[in-house]
């Protein structure tokens, strides 16, 4: 029998292993520099959890989750995303008594049931952050800035900030009403899944991929129009700190993003190397989450972006040169005796910190010195009876050619 991965999930192969730790290595270092702690959460998590914060109606919940029955028959979910995860955390383990504000990040596989395609996974990765505690404005553009600043240091150039705001509870409900009478005028010419969300969801019609939902609904109202004035001096202070720190961005009235726990800002940072899937990241606030999943009320605001689509541009814009790490040395050995002795000093040598490796299939010599090439072992030693009678060997720069005669006893390369 042959097995295959799962459709929609991907193996990391060591090739591509290096491009994966220098992103994360980026990405903790900028969530250092934000002063962001890490937070690890399970993998999976009861079911009602996620219904409860995403929302029963939205595409994630209501056709994407992996969702099983375990052996309690309790309904366990794979998450689907990490803001849940991180305040049902945030809730249970009292972090707020430690802090008033605390600010949290993740990075770890996500699981959604979607049709497969570039840039859609059904097991993917996210990094994100989550600043629980405070409903300044100035947390709403750090959090905008964390994604930002962690492309910038990968060299990409052309992602696209885009921003909304959503409105509260206060001004909601009112706008929803107008944007439900607009559709209902259209409502037999909508595609049929818009059809279905005008009494359910109105909002995500605006968010539809289908051309003639879009043309139609081209002069729907938009809640940026339409919010309180809380609302509305919160917006108008996040986009001039945005300008502050000279953070350009566009307003997009539209975007409302697919998640039901937002309020006020909503944001999505894009990528035109990207096709159809073009969304680098996206997040923004939820002043009422905490409260919904049982805690104090307490505001909040994060963002979660996808690896793998930070890779596949890392790609298209040629910024992909990531360095593997490589032996420092490769051991060659010519007969049994030194295969012995090679196998002993490898072990000394990696206790001390030093990356060797030798052979393991007593190949020749000009195999393994073609081993150590395609490895791209820094030095080679050749050792073989007449080495390990005169305790002395030559140790050779793969780069340079050159070979330095040195003792088998104490054997070290220049870094
Ligand atoms: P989201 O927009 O659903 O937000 O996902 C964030 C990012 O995850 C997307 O922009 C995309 O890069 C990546 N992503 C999502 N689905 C897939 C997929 N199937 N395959 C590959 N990549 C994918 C959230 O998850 C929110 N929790 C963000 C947030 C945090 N809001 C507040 N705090």
């Amino acid at each position: 029998m042959k097995f295959r991965s799962i459709k929609g999930t991907k193996d990391i192969l060591p090739a591509e292993s290096a491009a994966w730790q220098s992103v994360e290595g980026v990405v903790r270092t900028v969530m250092a520099d934000f002063n962001y702690r890490e937070i690890r959460t399970p993998v999976f998590e009861q079911t009602s959890l996620f219904a409860r914060s995403i929302g029963e109606l939205t595409d994630i919940v209501s056709k994407e989750m992996y969702s099983f029955l375990d052996r309690g028959e309790d309904s366990i979910t794979l998450r689907p995303e990490g803001t849940a995860s991180t305040l049902r955390a945030y809730i249970q383990n009292n972090l707020a008594e430690q802090s008033p504000m605390v600010k949290l990040y993740y990075l770890g596989p996500m699981f959604r049931q979607e049709r497969p395609q570039a840039g859609r996974l059904r097991q993917f990765h996210q990094f994100g952050a989550e600043a629980i505690g405070s409903t300044s404005p100035q947390l709403d553009v750090e959090i905008i800035a964390i994604p930002i600043e962690i492309y910038r240091r990968l060299g990409i150039s052309d992602s696209r900030l885009k921003i909304n705001s959503v409105g509260c509870e206060k001004c909601r409900p009112t706008y929803k009403e107008l944007l439900t009478i607009f559709l209902l005028n259209l409502k037999d010419r909508l595609s049929p899944e818009s059809h279905l969300r005008i009494q359910s969801n109105p909002l995500r019609v605006l968010d539809s991929k289908d051309e003639n939902d879009i043309r139609l609904t081209a002069t729907a109202p938009l809640i940026k129009d339409y919010l309180c004035q809380e609302c509305r001096t919160h917006f108008d202070e996040v986009r001039r700190l945005l300008g502050a720190i000279n953070l350009s961005h566009e307003i997009d009235g539209r975007l409302v993003r697919g998640l039901d726990y937002y309020t006020k800002t909503a944001f999505e940072v894009t990528s035109a190397s990207l096709g159809s899937q073009d969304a680098l990241a996206g997040g923004g606030r939820y002043d009422l989450l905490v409260a919904e999943l049982g805690g104090k009320p307490t505001p909040g605001v994060g963002f979660a972006a996808g690896l793998e689509r930070l890779l596949i541009v890392l790609d298209k814009l040629g910024k992909n040169n990531f360095i593997e790490t490589s032996p420092d040395l490769y051991l060659v050995s010519l007969d049994e005796a030194t295969r012995q002795w090679a196998f002993v000093k490898a072990m000394e040598l990696r206790g001390k910190g030093m990356r060797v490796e030798l052979d393991y299939l007593s190949r020749s010599i000009k195999a393994q010195m073609r081993d150590a090439n395609r490895q791209s072992a820094r030095y080679v030693l050749v050792v073989g009876e007449q080495e390990l009678k005169s305790g002395r060997g030559k140790l050779k720069q793969m780069s340079s050619g050159t070979e330095t005669e040195i003792s088998l006893e104490n054997i070290a390369v220049p870094q």
